[in-house]
């Protein structure tokens, strides 16, 4: 599973960063990207679905693969 980050959603709003600093980076401008190759480690999966709901802009997609 990997995690993206739909940037022109993204409205800086940094939920996903305060729940999971280790699966997001933010740039200058608050936006948030994928931290390093956006896999989700086994046993973040959870984390990983709670934090996609958590994003107000509906940013974040989980994607098997
Ligand atoms: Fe952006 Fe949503 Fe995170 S708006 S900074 S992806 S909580």
């Amino acid at each position: 599973m990997k995690i993206r980050v739909d940037a022109d959603r993204c409205q800086g709003h940094q939920r996903c960063f305060a729940l999971a600093p280790d699966l997001f980076e933010v740039d200058d401008y608050g936006t948030s990207s994928p931290a390093g190759t956006g896999t989700i480690a086994p046993g973040q999966e959870n984390l990983a679905r709670r934090v996609m709901a958590n994003c107000p802009e509906y940013a974040i997609e989980i994607v098997e693969q």
